[in-house]
C-alpha cells in the first residue's frame, strides 16, 4: 500500500461519497475509484457521471475491479445496504485492504459485517458525525475497532478528522446512537418546556432562565452536577416533578417527558441510591455503575 497516497475506492457514490472524494482529490489523491448501482450504468451527462468528473472520480463498472484497485474502501451505502454491499464484494478483499464501513447503520449490523470481513480485510466500523455537504474531508468520523488506528494513522494526515473512540467493531455506531439519545431527548425535552412556558406566556424568560445555566456551566460539570445530584436528590424530585406534571396536564400541554422523568426518579429510588448516594460523588461513574448493577439485580 502506498501510505503517502493510497488508492482509495468508494463503495456507494452518492452524496457523502461525492462531497468526501472533492476534497480527496484536492488533498492530492489520484487514484479514486467509485461504485454504485446506477454509477455502473451511468451515462456521460447523467447526474452520478458528472459529479465523478467533478470529484476526479472514476466510476467502475465491478465491484471486483473496486477491490482490485483500492488500498483501502470506504463503503457509503445507506444503511441498509451496507450488508449486500459487504456480501456482494466480500470475495474481492484481500488482507491489505482497510475496509471502513461508514454507512449510519445498527452496532448489531456493524458487529455482523465485522463477522462477514473475517481475516479477508482489516475491518472499521466508521460513523459520520456532521454533514458531509457542508463540512467536506473536515467532517468528524469517530472509528472503532482493532483497525481503527491504522484508518486514522492513514487518513488523518491527509486532512480527514477521525477519533478511535472503541476497541470493538459497533463502538462507533452505538457511539452515533447513543449520542442521539441525548440530542433528541434534548429536543423533546426543550419541546415540552417550551410549550409550556409558551401557554403561559412566558417563553422568552424561561429561555432567558434556562440559559445563563447552560451558557455559564461547562458542560462536563452539568452533566457530572445532574447525574450525581439526580442519585443523591431522587426522592425529593418525585414531589417536585408531580407539580410540574399537574401543572402541564391542567393547561392541557404535552406531558410525555415529565412522565418519563417521574418513571425514572421512582426507579432510582427503588434502587436505593439515595442511600447509596448521601452525598454527590466526585464522578459520574459510581451511579452509573449502580445503575447497571442494580438493573442487573432485577433482571
Ligand atoms: N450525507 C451526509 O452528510 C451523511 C452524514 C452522516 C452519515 N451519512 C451516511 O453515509 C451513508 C451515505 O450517505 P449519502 O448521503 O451519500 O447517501 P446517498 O446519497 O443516498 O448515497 C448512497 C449511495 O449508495 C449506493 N448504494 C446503495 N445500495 C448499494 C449497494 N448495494 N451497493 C453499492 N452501492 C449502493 C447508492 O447508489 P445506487 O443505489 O445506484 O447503488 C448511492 O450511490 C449513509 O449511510 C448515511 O446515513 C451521510
Amino acid at each position: 500500500m502506498n501510505t503517502s497516497h493510497p488508492r482509495l475506492g468508494l463503495l456507494g457514490f452518492g452524496e457523502a461519497a461525492g462531497r468526501l472524494a472533492r476534497d480527496f482529490s484536492q488533498a492530492g489523491f489520484t487514484s479514486i475509484l467509485g461504485y454504485s448501482r446506477s454509477g455502473a450504468r451511468a451515462q456521460p451527462g447523467d447526474l452520478v457521471h458528472r459529479r465523478a468528473q467533478a470529484a476526479g472520480v472514476t466510476l467502475v463498472k465491478t465491484v471486483g475491479t473496486l477491490a482490485k484497485k483500492s488500498d483501502i474502501i470506504i463503503a457509503m451505502t445507506p444503511g441498509k445496504s451496507a450488508l449486500p454491499a459487504l456480501k456482494k464484494i466480500r470475495k474481492y478483499l484481500r488482507p491489505d485492504h482497510l475496509y471502513v464501513d461508514a454507512s449510519s447503520n445498527s452496532a448489531h449490523n456493524m458487529e455482523q459485517a465485522a463477522a462477514l470481513v473475517g481475516n479477508a480485510a482489516k475491518f472499521v466500523d466508521a460513523s459520520i458525525m456532521g454533514p458531509v455537504d457542508l463540512m467536506g474531508i473536515k467532517v468528524p468520523f469517530v472509528a472503532s475497532g482493532p483497525h481503527a488506528a491504522a484508518f486514522r494513522d492513514l487518513m488523518t494526515p491527509h486532512g480527514m478528522v477521525i477519533n478511535v473512540v472503541g476497541a470493538n467493531p459497533g463502538d462507533a455506531s452505538a457511539m452515533k446512537l447513543i449520542r442521539s439519545v441525548l440530542m433528541k431527548g434534548l429536543a423533546m425535552l426543550l419541546l415540552e418546556t417550551m410549550e409550556a412556558a409558551q401557554r403561559r406566556n412566558i417563553l422568552d424568560a424561561v429561555i432567558e432562565d434556562s440559559s445563563v445555566t447552560f451558557n455559564e456551566i461547562p458542560f462536563q460539570k452539568i452533566i457530572k452536577r445532574y447525574v450525581g445530584g439526580t442519585a443523591v436528590h431522587c426522592e425529593r424530585r418525585i414531589h417536585e416533578m408531580k407539580e410540574c406534571l399537574e401543572l402541564l396536564q391542567g393547561m392541557g400541554s404535552t406531558d410525555r417527558a415529565t412522565k418519563a422523568t417521574i418513571a425514572m426518579l421512582r426507579d432510582m429510588v427503588k434502587m436505593g441510591m439515595p442511600q447509596q448516594f448521601k452525598v454527590e460523588p466526585d464522578t459520574i461513574h459510581p451511579v452509573i455503575d449502580a445503575l447497571i448493577a442494580a438493573r442487573a439485580k432485577a433482571a
